[in-house]
């Protein structure tokens, strides 16, 4: 499959009350790669396996959150061709001027019908993942077995108002499609969407919500089962609160952990899943099963996991 236009996840600038606790969870317990921190006090991260500059920054606030989620695009050219193309659309843009994120070029910005906003970029540093690109070892030592250790930061899930208006954003004007959704209890709305811009089952998902703007999870990739479960000791060791222990989901067939960072931000470990192609034709799940796709081991609805946002 030829990859064009937005590539993948590329940033989440998350929100935390307590940076000295928080550096010390996404370093030490999730075991991100820390890799910069800026004058305006905001620390860089990334998982161990990935080679842009950052994944998720994090900055101290008064309340938590995600200030916004980026996309990495192809190239200047992409990214000025969708900016036009949001424009024409009647979505608003700002440019970001090169440099204001680490090591990172032009972003442009836009705020979706959830409420939340969206930045795409072309150009960030490649520091590589420590193993170089010439016979490189499979994993690094150092920061392969540091805490959680994701292989990087995959997807989120966000809540807010309007997620058929977004998902019509998304789709018609970024390139996105629709892998799963859920319908409402009404059976005529949908109530989640689950959406990919490349081979993954999902590089973003949106759920009904009426606050808008609000993070419901930002998902960490591990490499196998065994390292979900592996960081479920981590989490356990480290006290830190869990939503909904190790299990698989319906919905995109991935096992999953989630849990709490120390400032609220739900966080997710996940591995497995699928690989749709191109040709792929949604799932849908009706709301009287959904608790199967939420939760494939007890089909429980859990209250948590469906009202709790940050
Ligand atoms: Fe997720």
């Amino acid at each position: 499959m030829a990859m064009t236009g937005v590539l993948r996840p590329g940033h989440a600038q998350i929100r935390v009350l307590d940076l000295e606790e928080a550096l010390h969870f996404y370093r030490n317990v999730l075991g991100l790669v820390e890799t910069g921190k800026d004058a305006t006090g905001r620390h860089y991260f990334k998982g161990w396996d990935e080679r842009d500059h950052h994944s998720v920054i994090i900055r101290q606030a008064d309340r938590a959150g995600i200030d916004f989620f980026g996309f990495r695009v192809l190239d200047v050219a992409t990214l000025n061709q969708l900016e036009k193309d949001l424009n024409a659309y009647g979505v608003k843009t700002e440019r970001i001027p090169a440099g204001e994120l680490l090591e990172t070029g032009e972003r442009v910005r836009f705020q979706a019908p959830t409420g939340h906003f969206f930045e795409l970029y072309a150009e960030k540093t490649h520091v590589g993942n420590g193993s170089g690109l010439v016979n490189p070892a499979p994993w690094n030592p150092k920061t392969a077995e540091h805490g959680i250790a994701p292989i990087r930061m995959d997807h989120c899930l966000l809540y807010g108002p309007n997620i058929q208006a977004n998902k019509d954003l998304f789709t018609k004007v970024l390139g996105f499609r629709v892998v799963e959704y859920v319908m409402a209890p009404d059976g005529e709305h949908t109530a989640a969407f689950f959406m990919s811009c490349s081979h993954k089952a999902h590089d973003i998902a949106f759920v009904e919500h009426p606050e808008p703007g609000k993070l419901h999870h930002i998902s960490y990739r591990l490499e196998s089962w065994e390292r979900v479960l592996r960081a479920a000791d981590i989490i356990g060791m480290n006290k830190v609160p869990v939503d909904i222990s190790p299990t698989r989901h319906g919905v995109t067939r991935g096992t999953t952990i989630y849990a709490w960072d120390p400032s609220g931000n739900r966080f997710e470990t996940f591995c497995g899943s699928y690989e749709p192609y191109p040709d792929w034709e949604p799932i849908k799940w009706t709301f009287d099963e959904f608790g199967y796709g939420l939760d494939h081991t007890t089909g429980k609805l859990h209250e948590s996991f469906l009202t709790i946002v940050s």
